[in-house]
């Protein structure tokens, strides 16, 4: 059999939103094929019902030559799927998440090898639930692996993953299929995408294009514009939110400031002497791999988690003196989804345009505006927890956004949001910082890091180097940022 899956003119529609739509495709045996597309094209629901958990409205789905359907149980024993939130057992530890896995799919399996792919080794008797967003993503690859699938469905498994780590999960998965395994990887990654055997790129329930990615285009960067081509283009427009945005006058020039903070839990240090001032409408990019301590210090410093020493201060505010005054400064966006899952989209807004205080007689045309702005019309009586991705990611950054505070903390916003949302993310974010909003944001996107005023690279709870992309780069002697990432961090390690 040539192909692994074959789908002949698919529907599925939920409610007003049709996901898929008469779509038909073949996935080849063999091959790694790369899944791409805006938010909400319906990827995870091709992905689902190519396994049986989802059932079409229409057409017809052969999957390893079994119905998904029909036969889910004679399916079921040859797939490895990692969805997008994988099931880790939070209060379990890392090996016992393994061995548990193991013992469910009913193999047997070296973990030694997997915790040393993982770099998870150190870590084995922690628990799923204190590591970090990279770790728990690595882990879950990790798991899905065991028992060597035939048939690999990953949706978006490098979502926050570090640009080490990401050449780790692809050594993972190429280092352990066979010639005669098939994958199936979405991701928003286009540089990822670029280096599989085959490319689908969906859009809006349809396949708009099947092939190889060097047909595109050969190198990665001119494979995302062609990308964002297809996908209907991407214009540089005003961004309304910074143009709606009233600076404050007095304010101060050190506008964020660290002072020697520290986390630790027992005697493992997540942050040590952190120290950092950054100034009004400045771009501060916190980069580092996954579990070096930078959402610890994100939580630390607005009023989150409780440093073990040090403080934080926010417009002059001491967090852990006068953390409510403190916050009331600053947009917070977490980086995992923490709106209010069974709320709808406008109802989040509005409960946030509450809490940060914004007069009642506003709150209606703020929440419109808001609305407005992030294209969020379509979906503002949806229930958030419903949304893809991308959309979740969208509606956090809008939250954070509503009351026009002086400073903002993005915990990696464009984390699994796709590309064309991602230039309208960064065309806001740079806006703001003209009109003098302090922006600290973290990113695994090194294309992004080019956007930051200066990096503070942190490594193991500390700063390893500071400065503007530019001195970052001479340090390193390197030419583009992920160069420069991976070679100042393998220097510390030495
Ligand atoms: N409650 C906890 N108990 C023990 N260790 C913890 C706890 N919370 C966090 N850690 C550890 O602190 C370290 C820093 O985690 P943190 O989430 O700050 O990393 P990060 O830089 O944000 O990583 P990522 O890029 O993956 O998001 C990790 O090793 C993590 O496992
Ligand atoms: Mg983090």
């Amino acid at each position: 059999m040539q192909n692994t899956v074959e789908i002949k003119n698919i529907t599925k529609v939920f409610g007003k939103i049709t996901a898929l739509d008469d779509l038909s495709l073949n996935i080849e045996k063999g091959k790694i094929t790369g899944l791409i597309g805006a938010d909400g094209a319906g990827k995870t629901t091709l992905l689902r019902m190519i396994i049986g958990l989802l059932i079409p409205d229409k057409g017809e789905i052969s999957t390893l030559g079994y119905n998904p359907v029909t036969q889910k149980d004679e399916l079921t024993p040859h797939i490895g799927y990692m969805p997008q939130k994988f099931g880790l057992y939070e209060d379990l530890t890392v090996i016992e998440n393994l061995i548990l896995y193991a013992d469910l799919k009913n193999v047997k399996h070296d973990f030694k090898k997997m915790l040393e792919f993982t770099n998870l080794d150190p870590f084995q008797d922690r628990l799923a639930g204190a590591l970090s967003g990279g770790m728990k993503q690595k882990l879950g690859l990790a798991c899905t692996l065991l028992g060597s699938p035939d048939f690999l469905l990953l949706d978006e498994p490098s979502v926050g993953v570090d640009p080490i780590s990401r050449r780790d999960l692809m050594r993972m998965v190429r280092d352990m299929i066979n010639p005669q395994t098939t994958v199936l990887w979405s991701t928003a990654y286009l540089d990822e995408a670029h280096s599989f055997d085959n490319v689908v790129v969906i859009d809006r329930g349809k396949v708009i294009y099947k092939g190889n990615p060097n047909d595109l285009a050969e190198t990665p960067q001119e494979f995302e514009n062609k990308v964002i081509e297809l996908m209907g283009g991407y214009k540089q427009e005003l961004s309304r939110i910074a143009e709606n945005y009233k600076p404050l006058k007095d304010i101060k020039e050190c506008t964020v400031e660290a002072d020697n903070l520290e986390k630790k839990y027992g005697d493992f240090y997540a942050v040590k002497n952190n120290s950092f001032c950054i100034n009004k409408g400045e771009i501060f990019g916190l980069l580092g791999p996954n579990g070096a301590g930078k959402s610890t210090s994100f939580k630390m410093m607005c009023g989150l988690a409780k440093p073990t020493n040090g403080t934080a201060r926010i417009m002059g505010i001491d967090i852990t003196k006068d953390p409510e005054k403190a916050r009331s400064n600053l947009g917070y966006m977490a980086q995992k989804f923490s709106l209010y899952g069974s709320l709808t989209v406008k109802e989040n807004l509005e409960f946030f345009a509450a809490a940060y205080g914004i007069k009642f007689t506003n709150r209606e045309s703020k929440v419109q505006e808001i609305i407005d702005v992030f294209g969020l019309k379509d979906f503002a009586q949806q229930k958030s927890e419903e949304l893809p991705l991308g959309l979740k990611q969208r509606l956090s950054m809008a939250c954070a956004l509503i009351h026009n505070p002086p400073v903002l903390f993005l915990d990696e916003p464009t984390s699994g949001v796709d590309v064309i949302t991602r230039r309208d993310f960064w065309n806001h974010i740079t806006s703001l910082a003209k009109k003098g909003v302090t922006i600290l944001v973290t990113t695994h996107f090194m294309d992004e890091a080019e956007y930051c005023d200066r990096i503070s690279l942190f490594y193991h709870g500390e700063t390893i180097a500071l400065g503007t992309p530019q001195e970052l780069k001479d340090k390193a002697g390197a030419k583009t940022m992920e160069e420069t990432f991976i070679t100042l961090i393998k220097e510390s390690e030495q």
